[in-house]
């Protein structure tokens, strides 16, 4: 179903040092350094995140996992210069989120991030097509057609490109937005659920084109997911309970991965 497209830059990901150790190596696409969110005041505020500390390697696919509540949107929006942390650092490759202004943090997030949100935020008034290459246009750039038509035929959207939201069921409209969030080709790709919405299947194909991402294109995936099977298709698995990360797994397996995440729920 995913084709094959070139590397976008040589890595010397496939050495002989096993695949934690191609991890170690890599450059650090995002590293959150004591990054706390808290929402609202006093003794009746929300601890989101507390003192997340973490670097996730360039070029790797990573799942987020938790209890419902954990602090994995609230990850992906701070990770993604969505949201500004109460106190602590996020960088993107070498760029410190905090010093860069509205402006700043705008432009990067239309040139260095693509994010799939949780509530897939399309705009009703675009057609699917529309919506897709609005990131594009938003960043003045052009579509590349052979991009767009393979991006479009991996999530099964061809027949509907003229359609508007309204008139998706829930899956499709899923796949928009993983669509709208690869067209660019960002750096890092931010996903929060992307397969919620989806029949097992179209899971797989979602799951293979984020892994095509990775494997193909270098780019970095953080994707939140409640589901173990389709974190099975990642490398690593950071594990967060009550806003801090407790665990990590590498090559997660989905039973080790739902055992793990049982007793987190277990614990809260
Ligand atoms: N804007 C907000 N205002 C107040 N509290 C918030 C806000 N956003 C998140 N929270 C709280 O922060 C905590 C973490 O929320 P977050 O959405 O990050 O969790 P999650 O793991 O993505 O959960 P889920 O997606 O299952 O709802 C929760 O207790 C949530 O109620
Ligand atoms: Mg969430």
């Amino acid at each position: 179903m995913v084709r094959s497209w070139g590397r976008r830059r040589d890595v010397s990901a496939d050495g002989p040092s096993g695949a934690a150790g191609r991890l170690a190596d890599r450059r650090v696409a995002v590293r959150l350094t004591g990054v706390t969110r808290l929402f609202g005041e006093g003794p009746t505020a929300v601890r989101a995140l507390d003192a997340v500390s973490v670097g996730i390697g360039s070029g790797t696919f990573t799942a987020l996992m938790g209890p419902s509540g954990s602090g994995r949107s609230t990850f992906l929006h701070c990770a993604a210069g969505l949201d500004r942390p109460t106190s602590g650092e996020v960088r993107l490759g070498a760029q410190d989120l905090s010093a860069l202004g509205e402006t700043g943090l705008t432009r990067l997030r239309r040139t260095r991030v693509g994010f799939v949100f949780q509530a897939f935020h399309l705009l009703p008034s675009l057609t699917v097509e529309q919506n897709i290459t609005l990131p594009l246009r938003l960043a003045g750039r052009t579509a590349d057609a052979a991009w767009f038509d393979h991006i479009v035929s991996a999530v099964g959207l061809r027949e509907r490109l003229a359609r508007f939201p309204a008139q998706l069921s829930g899956s499709q409209q899923q796949r928009v937005a993983v669509a709208r969030a690869l067209v660019t080709r960002p750096e890092v790709i931010f996903a929060d659920e992307p397969t919620g919405a989806l029949d097992p299947e179209t899971a797989r194909n979602v799951l293979g084109l984020l892994r095509q991402a990775v494997t193909d294109l270098h780019q970095t995936v953080v994707m939140v997911t409640h589901d173990p099977a389709a974190a099975a298709h990642t490398d690593r698995v950071l594990f967060l309970s009550e806003g801090r990360l407790v665990d990590e797994m590498t090559a997660p397996g989905a039973g080790r991965v739902a055992a793990l995440l049982s007793e987190l729920r277990g614990t809260t």
